[in-house]
């Protein structure tokens, strides 16, 4: 199975500078939980926005052009093809974090959409591409709670694609 795990302002966006625009540690625990599920793949510049690579207790893949990229504790993959295979012989969910050419790449493989919408209003200068929704139907939306240190009204939403 083929997830898409990722989080956007209500406008889309979903990065700045090779980082994330907003500070949310709710999210960041959402993240955490949905992705320890399985394993992740993402593209090179998003593990270069990791602060402390790799994510732990799940296998990391980084896919790149670069034929000598090495990140230790990492599978580095240079295709499409390669993801794929590895999805299809895994049996725990294979989450696509990021960035814009991996949700690009897999819009029409992924199964299921774990989307955070942030209710504010970024600047940014990455944004998810557009997706289909009327191909997925939302199983589930849970609204996020704002504290002192979760200052952005935040809801969780889970989606999976019609049969
Ligand atoms: N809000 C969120 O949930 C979220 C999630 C992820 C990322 N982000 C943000 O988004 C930004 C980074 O994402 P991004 O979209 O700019 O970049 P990205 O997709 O993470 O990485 C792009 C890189 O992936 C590699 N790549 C892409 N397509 C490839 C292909 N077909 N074959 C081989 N390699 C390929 C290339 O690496 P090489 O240049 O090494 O060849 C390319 O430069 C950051 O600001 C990050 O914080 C936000």
């Amino acid at each position: 199975m083929i997830t898409f795990v990722w989080a956007e302002d209500e406008n889309g966006v979903i990065g700045k500078d090779g980082t994330l625009p907003w500070h949310l540690p709710a999210d960041m625990a959402f993240f955490k939980q949905v992705t320890l599920t399985g394993n992740v793949v993402m593209g090179r510049k998003t593990y270069d926005s990791i602060p402390n690579p790799p994510l732990k207790n799940r296998e990391n893949i980084v896919l790149t052009t670069n034929q000598s990229f090495d990140a230790p504790g990492t599978i580095v993959y240079h295709s499409k093809e390669e993801i794929l295979n590895y999805a299809k012989a895994s049996d725990k969910p294979l989450h696509i974090i990021g960035g814009v050419s991996l949700f690009e790449m897999f819009k029409d493989e992924v199964d299921e959409l774990y989307r955070s919408v942030i209710h504010e209003s970024f600047e940014g200068d990455t944004f998810i591409p557009e997706i289909d929704y009327s191909q997925f139907e939302l199983i589930e939306e849970t609204q996020g709670v704002v504290d002192d240190k979760n200052k952005y009204p935040h809801t969780f939403q889970v989606f999976r694609r019609k049969k």
